[in-house]
């Protein structure tokens, strides 16, 4: 099945994510980074698998537009739906908001993969942000390898 992969990323961490899930699957996944690949032709893939890092509680406005414009032709389409943020308890709630009740209920994996606070990676403002709001100092990092693991299973049962 032709399958990718297609992401959003910050500063890597959904990249990451998005490649251990390639390593995971049954399909042979293409990785396309949605910032460098405005218009993507999804007839050429088969199964689809969307993954967005949360910022202040939303993904990238390139994101919710491509989801909103392609929801038609992703619901054909076998479908998996993963994000990345550091607040564990607000995930679910952000996954929802996100991510549409129709995208949500076609995806035959729906994942919230953890994630990581890179300082190295972050300008001033997010810095400062991070350490005042999430009280966060050094980079720490919190991807969930159980649950890409329990995604990819889950997405392998599915033809
Ligand atoms: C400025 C800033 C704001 C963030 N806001 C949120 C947030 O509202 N909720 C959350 O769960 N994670 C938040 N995060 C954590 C990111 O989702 C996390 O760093 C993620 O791993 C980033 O992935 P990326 O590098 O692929 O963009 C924030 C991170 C930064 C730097």
């Amino acid at each position: 099945m032709n399958t990718a992969i297609i992401y959003t990323s910050k500063h890597g961490t959904t990249l990451k994510v998005a490649q251990t899930i390639q390593s995971q699957i049954n399909e042979n996944a293409s990785i396309v980074n949605l910032d460098d690949n405005s218009a993507i032709d999804l007839k050429q893939f088969e199964a689809i698998i969307i993954g967005s890092s949360v910022h202040a509680g939303a993904i990238p406005q390139n994101m919710q537009r491509f989801l909103s414009e392609n929801q038609t032709t992703l619901l054909t389409h076998k479908l998996g739906l993963f994000m990345c943020g550091m607040q564990p308890d607000k995930q679910q709630e952000f996954f929802e908001q996100n991510f549409s009740t129709e995208l949500r209920s076609h995806s035959s994996s729906n994942g919230l993969l953890g994630g990581e606070f890179l300082f190295h990676k972050m300008n001033f403002i997010e810095r400062f942000l991070v350490k005042r709001i999430a009280k966060v100092k050094e980079s720490v990092s919190a991807i969930k390898t159980d649950q890409i693991e329990l995604f990819c299973q889950q997405w392998n049962t599915i033809s």
